[in-house]
This record gives C-alpha cells, structure tokens and sequence, in this order.
C-alpha cells in the first residue's frame, strides 16, 4: 500500500518569533523597478501608511547574480537599509521564482514540459522544473550567497522561499521527472507487482513489466489510470515540496529566522497538497485573490482563511501574505473593489486568525506583464480612494495591534478537505466530468458562515477531538484508517455529515467494493446502488422544496431515517438527505448536490440539535468571529451587505472608540471590531 506523503517527519520550528511587532502590514515591494529617488519616496510613503514589513526581491535573482557565480548587492544592501532606518521589517523572498536569463539560455532543460510534451519557453514565472538537478544547484547557490549576506541582518525577520510554488510549475512532464517518479514510485511500493494490482493495470491491457516501463500520464488525462493519475499529482506535490525543502535547509542551516512560503488557496485549482506542506514551514502563509464569477467571493475569503488556521493545527496566528487592494489583471475582467472593501476583506483574514494583512504589491508597475495591476500605491498616486482605504487599513490593523497572537475562537464544526480527492474527482472517466470539489466544500462551508457558526477547514487527518460535528463534502478518496477515525469519532458522540461520493475509492483510487458509500456505508445506515447525474438542463424536486442540480444518486435505507426524499423524477420517493442515529452520535449522508436552501435547512436542524454556538444572532449578510485575547473578547462584525444591520453586543470599539450597550451598528459595507463587555 502506498506511504502517504504526511508520514514524513515535520521540520517546522516551534513559535518563531513573529516577523514585526503587532500585526504585520505591507507587501511585495519590488524596487528594481524604479530608481533609488522613488526608493526614498516609497519608504516615506510607507511610513505614512503604517506599513511595517515588505516583501522583497521575489523577481530579483538575475539582478543579484548578474552572471553564474557574479553578484551585485550594492543596490539590495542599500534598499535593505533604507528600510532597516525607517523600521520597516524585510521578509526576505530567495529569488528562485525567476530563473535569470543566463541559466535559461545555458540550460533550457530545467523548462518545465507539459503533458502533451511541450517545453515552456523563457519569459514566464516559476519556468523550472522542480525535478532538475540542474535548477536545483544553480537555485541553491543564489539561496546560500543570500543567507550568508543577510542571514543576521536585523531587518531580515522572515524568510520567504522562492513565491507560490507550484504556480506555473505544479506538474512536469520531461524526463527528467519521468525518472524521478519512477525512483519515487520505488520508495511508495517497492515492486512492479505492488504497482500493478494497486492501480488495476490488468484494465485496458496496462499491466507493467517493470518499474522502469512507467512514464508520467502524459497526453489526456481522463485517459490515465486513475491510480497511476493521483500518483504522480502526489510526486508533484512531493517533488515541489522537496524543493522547499531544500532551500530552507540551506537557510535554516545560516539564519535562526523563521521560514515560509506562500501558499495558493483560493478558488482556483489544487496544485500541491498543503496538508503536507503546511508542517515544513514556520509560519502558515496566504496568497488570496477573489475571483470575478465566483459569486460568493465574501464568503471564499473566510473559507480561505479557516482553512490557513486549520492548516496550523493548534491554532497558531497565519498571515495573509498576499491579496489585492482593487482589480488584479490576470482575470477576463477584472473587477475594482467597492469602497471600503479593501479594509473589509483584510478584516476577514484577520478575524480568522491571520497576524497581518499583506499585498501584491506595493508600487503599480508601469511596465511588465502586470503593469495594470493594481497595488497600495496606485497609478494615480496618493490623490485617490485606494491610498486613502490603504492608509485608513494601517490604522486599523495598528489599534488592533494588541489582538496579535490571540487564538480564534475554538470551532466546534470542522470541515474536512483533502487535495487526493480533488484530483480523483476532477479526472478520469467519471458518471460526471464537470462536478467540482470546490463547490461542495464551499457549499458546506457557507451554510455555516451564515450563521455565524465558527467552521474549522481541517486536514483529512487532523485530531477531531472537540468538535460536535465534521462535515466530509465529496471526500471521495478514503483510506481505511481515516474511515475507522470518523467511525470512532461517531461511536464517541460525535455527528458527521457526508456528502455524495464520499468513502467511494480507497487511496489508490480504487473503487471500494460492496456497494456504495464505500467506507462509510456501514456508518451512515445507507446504500447507494446507481449514481444518477443530471444533465444540465435537468434537475430534481426534492420534498422540501429545493430543487437538485448536478447530482442525485438511488439510495436504499438500512437503518438511516429519511430526512428528505426526492419527490421526481427516475429516484421519486428515495431518500436525498439521511440521518443514522449511532449509540450519542448521528451519521448524516447527502446523496445529492443541494441547492443553497436546502443545504441550509439541514445546517440550521444541525446547529440547533447540537447547539452549535453563534458568534452573533444575525442576518445572513453579518460575518462575526471572536479573537480570544488575554483582556478578554474581541468580536469582528463585518457587514457583507448592503443594509445596515444592528447586532445585539456590548463593549467599546476598537477602530474609533464608540461604545455600543447592548446594540451596535454595522453599517453596510463596513466593519466594527470591539472589545467586549457584558451590557449595563
Ligand atoms: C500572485 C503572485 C504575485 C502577483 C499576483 C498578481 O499569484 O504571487 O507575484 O503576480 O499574483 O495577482
């Protein structure tokens, strides 16, 4: 059976230092784009707006080693201490995101090559392939002439390894990988015949010979083994994570400063599987962008961040490393933030555990791919709304400097996420190419965060011990031990919720035999005997009134209670939605993809039998968490909509000082964080 990647020790260091002192605030500054006259006007302009860390010399490295072995730190020494002189703190990027010119001309194979055998040409991001040890010398010599130099610089309090990898460089497909994989496929399960009956190779004639015969799954990849498919997404994320993982060693080896790199999770796709990652580095950081289309992008942003704070397992503060302060310029169309959304959506990170709030980036380019992004400081300069929003966010997060460190509230729901089981779901001949995992996990996410009801997005494998519910959306690869720790968190009193296709494959992607829901049949006092997806003008009527989009499924009862039944269609009087009562416990299964109400009406039944706690009582559009600080609660009410709401608390705000007795306003659009205190 394969190892999974998670059994690797972890290297992170126990509670570094955090890199400024409050909250941090800044965000990428490139300053090799300007000449050192802006420099000085930056650094001013940065103190104006409370900034205290940058990010710097992400695209830097064919500046700093203008040829092999050849650097020039003239200009990263004097921009350091320009800096260093004005209290700004550097989190310092190893510059490996952008392989200079030289090596690409010398050695274009570490180009990372696509799946159709394309090689990527010069001039892109991330345009190394994580396998080649070619790119890895070249990348660790920039890495260690870094660290010697600045290794104890005391404006150096965050090291930032190379920038999002994995984006643009998430899978290769050359040779050079191909063999890689195939060492990696050696350690995972040792021989040929291991390989052959994990991933069913007797299908379509597939069996191997030997080891050495294995090439990636190039070409379509719904026509690859499924087994052979979520392997090799597994060596990707391996692969990259190695290489984290070497230049932090070169670093940590040469500077006691904290190591992180950040991380991709947004709406966008699975590149890498964090869960792994998130151990190796010491301080949790996001990168998040909201998405045009995505139309519950409010809620994406909490989503986000309750996955980065599950990320740290014991609840350690994270930081936003990157977001936006208006439209970015990588989208169809991008989309300028509303008036006071730049405070609103940095609020929501920190509610949720982020210690900061950063951007991409400081200064708008004028030239250059992204030269229409936008930044703190705009094309139009400080005469604008962006800069007024951005000073007024600096304040901000320096009147809530005390809540830095503070835990988030504990959750008692988590919601389990796992990468394998988006890649499975999303590849392959399935009953339904076009169902996607982020939907579900943001559907079960959201019916929650309506409510004010604390989620925890939580690695498959993390301790349950404490939450009331969890909540399995789509966990469709199951291993046999994770099944047993949900049984086990049931059996104990526990409620779990699982929607359709979860426990279907175990780890290789094999579908579990007996019947459907695979691993968690048993549990959830239910079968499946045929998937029934919708096509995409069809949909179901569901007893409660809803109607089903995208996926239903003919179930069959045993031992379950209907919640709600499908009330048309081919499954007309089979139940949608059950509920199994396990000794304290209840096993919940979902066979259909909800629509919103529907989804709602099964939370709100869940928050009231288990009387899951509500930060607040409010309407849907009011998001509210509690930050547990030594001096008592701060609660974040963030009016998402565009009513003024009044929310039943007490206590004294901390962004202007009001004091609310027993109500406080939220006006729409905006943000009140207080400080609590019982009503008079
Ligand atoms: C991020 C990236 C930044 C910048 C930004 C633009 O993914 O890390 O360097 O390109 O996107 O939105």
């Amino acid at each position: 059976m394969a190892r999974r990647a998670t059994e690797r020790p972890h290297t992170r260091r126990d509670l570094p230092a955090w890199p400024t002192d409050g909250l941090s605030y800044g965000g990428d500054y490139n300053p090799e784009q300007w000449s050192p006259e802006v420099w000085r006007e930056d650094v001013r302009l940065m103190r104006e707006a409370g900034v205290n860390i940058v990010t710097l010399g992400v695209f830097s490295w064919g500046l700093l080693e203008p040829r092999e072995g050849e650097y020039d730190w003239a200009w990263f020494d004097e921009i350091i201490a320009l800096l260093h002189d004005a209290g700004i703190a550097v989190d310092l990027a190893t510059p490996t995101a952008a392989p200079p010119s030289w090596l690409l001309h010398a050695h274009p194979e570490v180009l990372p090559v696509d799946a159709h055998g394309e090689r990527e040409v010069p001039g892109g991001r991330l345009g190394w392939c994580a396998s080649s040890p070619v790119f890895r010398e070249h990348a660790l010599r920039i890495t260690t002439a870094l660290a010697e130099r600045y290794g104890d610089h005391p404006a150096v309090r965050l090291w930032h390894v190379s920038n999002e990898l994995g984006g643009g460089n998430g899978r290769c497909y050359c040779d050079v990988s191909a063999a890689r994989f195939r060492e990696w496929l050696r350690a995972e399960y040792g021989t040929v015949e291991a390989i052959n009956a994990a991933w069913g190779t007797a299908f379509w004639g597939h069996t191997f010979a030997d080891i050495e015969h294995i090439e990636p799954p190039r070409g379509d990849k719904h026509k690859a083994n499924p087994g052979m498919f979520l392997a090799f997404e597994r060596f990707s994320s391996d692969e990259l994570l190695e290489h984290y993982l070497a230049e932090a060693a070169v670093l940590r080896e040469r500077s006691a400063v904290p190591v992180t790199t950040n991380f991709m999770v947004g709406s966008g796709g699975h590149v890498v599987d964090y869960s792994d990652w998130a151990g190796h580095v010491d301080v949790v950081a996001n990168d998040h962008y909201t998405i045009v289309d995505d139309r519950v992008r409010e809620q994406d942003l909490a989503f986000a961040a309750d996955r980065m704070r599950g990320l740290t397992r014991a609840r350690e503060p994270w930081l936003l490393m990157e977001h936006s302060t208006g439209a970015p310029s990588w989208q169809q169309r991008n989309r300028a933030k509303a008036p006071g959304e730049i405070l609103r959506n940095a609020l929501a990170h920190v509610a949720r555990g982020s210690d900061g709030a950063m951007f991409f980036q400081w200064r708008a380019s004028t030239a250059g791919t992204e030269q229409f992004h936008s930044a703190m400081l705009p094309h139009a300069g400080t005469e604008s709304r962006v800069w007024r929003e951005v000073v007024e966010l600096g304040s901000a997060l320096r009147r809530l400097a005390g809540i830095a460190g503070a835990p988030v509230e504990p959750a008692k729901v988590a919601l389990l996420v796992d990468e394998e089981s988006a890649w499975a779901l999303q590849q392959g001949l399935k009953p339904h190419r076009a169902l996607r995992y982020a939907h579900e996990t943001r559907l079960w996410h959201r019916v929650f965060w309506q409510r004010q009801v604390l989620v925890d997005v939580l690695p498959v494998d993390a301790d349950l011990d404490g939450y009331d519910l969890v909540v399995l959306p789509t966990l469709l690869v199951v291993s046999d031990a994770q099944a047993a720790r949900v049984d086990a968190f049931v059996r104990g009193g526990g409620t779990v919720l699982a929607t359709y296709l979860s426990g279907i494959v175990d780890e290789t992607s094999r579908v579990r035999g007996g019947g459907y829901p695979g691993a968690f049949r048993d549990l959830l006092g239910v079968t499946t005997e045929e998937f029934r997806p919708l096509q995409a003008d069809e949909t179901v009527l569901l007893s409660d009134g809803g109607r089903v989009t995208d996926w239903s499924e003919d179930t069959n009862l045993h031992g379950a209670e209907a919640v709600v039944t499908y009330a048309d269609g081919d499954s007309a009087g089979r139940a949608a939605v059950t509920r199994n009562a396990v000794g304290d416990g209840a096993a919940w299964y979902v066979s259909a993809q909800l629509p919103l109400d529907s989804a709602t009406r099964v939370a709100d039944r869940l928050i009231s039998e288990l009387g899951l706690p509500r930060a607040v009582e409010a309407g849907t559009g009011i998001e509210a968490v509690r930050r547990n600080t030594a001096d008592g609660d701060v609660l974040f009410l963030i009016n998402h909509s565009d009513a003024d709401e009044t929310v039943a608390v007490s206590g004294r705000s901390l962004l202007d000082d009001a004091t609310f007795d027993g109500a406080a306003l939220v006006p729409a659009g905006r943000v009140v964080v207080l400080r609590e205190s019982a009503a008079e």
